[in-house]
């Protein structure tokens, strides 16, 4: 009987807000303040053309490992996010792409985010290059309904 365990949908949900953090505050700067001001100046060397787009977004699938955590769609529901708090970024929100440069961005994948499940990326598991291709990648997510 398909009403018989209706009971259990609420202790579902209320085991799956235990274990699932939520994300972390979007206004709270990751770059120090003492590099802040150069970190904001830099520029992506590629352009956001779409062959770009496709290589960041193949290295974001694979090799970068980004999916495993922020997602295939990069919702940050990767299998890897229940259980970690803060919870993985959603890179569809387009509130969060507008109060970010490149350079801030950039900076997290190469110096992570301490005490957060946001490790370096850049040198261990991509390239400086690498990364710059991703982000354009994770951009295009921002823009797309
Ligand atoms: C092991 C899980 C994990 C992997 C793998 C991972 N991330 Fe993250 N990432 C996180 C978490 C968790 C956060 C949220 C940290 C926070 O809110 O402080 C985050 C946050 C971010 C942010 C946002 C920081 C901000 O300014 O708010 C960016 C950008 C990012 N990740 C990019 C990447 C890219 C690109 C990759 C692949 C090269 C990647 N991440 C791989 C877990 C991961």
């Amino acid at each position: 009987m398909r009403s018989g365990f209706l009971w259990f949908l609420p202790v579902l949900f209320m085991m799956v807000s235990l274990v699932s953090g939520a994300e972390s505050d979007l206004s709270k700067r990751r770059v120090p303040d003492k590099q802040i001001k150069d970190i904001q100046k830099l520029k992506n060397p590629f352009e956001a053309s779409s062959e770009n787009i496709a290589k960041g977004e193949a290295l974001y699938q694979t090799k970068a490992t980004c999916f495993t955590c922020h997602g295939k769609e990069g919702r940050g529901d990767g299998l890897a996010a229940p259980g970690l708090d803060p919870s993985p970024r959603n890179f569809t929100n387009a509130a969060f792409h507008a109060m970010r440069t490149d350079g801030e961005l950039f900076w997290v994948i190469k110096n992570g985010i301490p005490g957060t499940a946001m490790m370096p990326m850049v040198g261990s598991v991509i390239t400086e290059e690498e990364a710059w291709l991703v982000l354009l990648y994770e951009r295009s997510l921002g823009r797309r309904k």
